[in-house]
């Protein structure tokens, strides 16, 4: 990426030298990328999780093969992975450093595209609903942007809960997608006012839960419809990134009587050492991912989950994805497929 802007006026094709992986990564010979809302902030320089300055290659989740591996990490070699590469970038591409910490294997019998779609989803949606939001069979699931990328995975992980789940989505297409994977009521939020529909849907109750990756006003009118002892899990920012670092007002949560938790998806070895860096983090450790990896890949295998994508493009049109993810237009993941088995020791990468 040679400047901040919109993907295809700022994505650029280039051939570069392949990296050796350091201690603890691998190179993963990539065979499907995904693409994700936050490589869209990140391209348009209002990402700060980790500040991302041009020129550099995009790209934050990968599905591929392990080809190469640094010290420490020899017990790799060879396996099918999926994984957030080193410092969220570079997955745009051919090949691709990652961190052995952030990476997780992907059985052979899982396949394309669907293979690319499962692992920020469902283990953003399993540590938001499960572990965060303690989310009950019985108690009511409201998940925001029900037919997106993160969503689709907190919609069919709520039902699967025994949730009574209500989604809401921005289409007539998108909301009956949100009733095929398991939403009881669902709600066109850009055509209605959903907190009087999510009210009379729980005969004036509100919600336990809600999954928001909205943000602003719209988490704002989410407040509003919480049950007592609500859980409001704050999963993103997709109205606008700069509400992660405006003031939260607390009278609403105070009044509300109900809780505000932060979900944030990245592992680390050991939690523990990680706080020593004092930034307030809090992250899993890699062994835990580890658990809920083998539960999700469990769901999959059984068919209680589906991993979804809506659109798969070939590695040329991986700019108009990010534009059709952008203009809301997209459901599930889009997932670009690189043609197999691309050897050699030059890469390709959209810079
Ligand atoms: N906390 C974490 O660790 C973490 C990790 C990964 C992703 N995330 C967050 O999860 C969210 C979803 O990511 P995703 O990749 O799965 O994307 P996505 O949900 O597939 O796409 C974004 C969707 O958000 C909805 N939306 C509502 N207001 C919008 C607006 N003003 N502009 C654009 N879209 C809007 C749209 O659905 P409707 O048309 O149905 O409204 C749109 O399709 C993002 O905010 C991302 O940053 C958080």
């Amino acid at each position: 990426m040679l400047r901040y802007g919109t993907p295809s006026e700022v994505l650029a094709l280039e051939e570069v030298a392949t990296a050796e992986p350091g201690s603890g990564e691998v190179r993963i010979r990539v065979s499907s990328i995904t693409l994700n809302f936050n490589d869209l902030d990140a391209m348009h320089g209002r990402y700060q999780t980790i500040p991302l300055v041009p020129p550099y290659t995009p790209g934050m989740e990968v599905l591929g093969w392990v080809e190469a591996c640094g010290p420490g990490a020899e017990a790799w070699m060879g396996r099918r992975v999926v994984a957030i590469p080193t410092g969220a970038q570079g997955g745009y591409a051919e090949a691709v450093i990652a961190s052995t910490t952030m990476m997780f294997e992907m059985p052979t019998d899982v396949p394309e595209p669907e293979a690319a779609a499962i692992y920020m989803p469902f283990h953003l949606a399993w540590l938001g609903l499960h572990e965060r939001g303690r989310l009950q069979a019985g108690e009511t699931l409201l998940v925001h942007a029900g037919a997106g990328g993160i969503g689709s995975a907190a919609v069919q992980l709520g039902a699967l809960a025994g949730a009574r789940v209500i989604a809401t989505a921005g289409s007539a297409q998108k909301l009956a997608l949100c009733q095929a994977l398991g939403a009881e009521v669902v709600i066109d939020y850009r055509n209605a006012d959903f907190v009087d529909a999510v009210l009379d849907a729980t005969d004036g109750r509100g919600v336990d839960v809600a999954f928001d990756t909205i943000g602003g006003a719209v988490t704002r009118s989410t407040f509003t419809c919480m049950a007592f002892n609500g859980r409001h899990l704050m999963v993103g920012f997709s109205a606008g990134i700069e509400a992660e670092d405006t003031g939260i007002v607390p009278r609403p949560i105070v009044f509300g009587n109900l809780s505000l938790c932060g979900v944030c998806l990245a592992y680390v070895d050991d939690p523990r050492q990680a706080k020593q860096a004092r930034n307030g983090y809090n992250f899993p450790s890699h062994a835990d991912g580890e658990e809920i990896h083998a539960r999700l890949l469990d769901l999959v295998h059984q068919g209680k989950v589906r991993p979804l994508v809506g659109l798969e493009l070939p590695f040329a049109s991986l700019p108009a994805g990010l534009e059709a993810l952008q203009r809301r237009e997209t459901v599930g993941r889009v997932v670009v497929r690189l043609s197999d088995g691309a050897k050699g020791v030059a890469v390709h990468r959209l810079i």
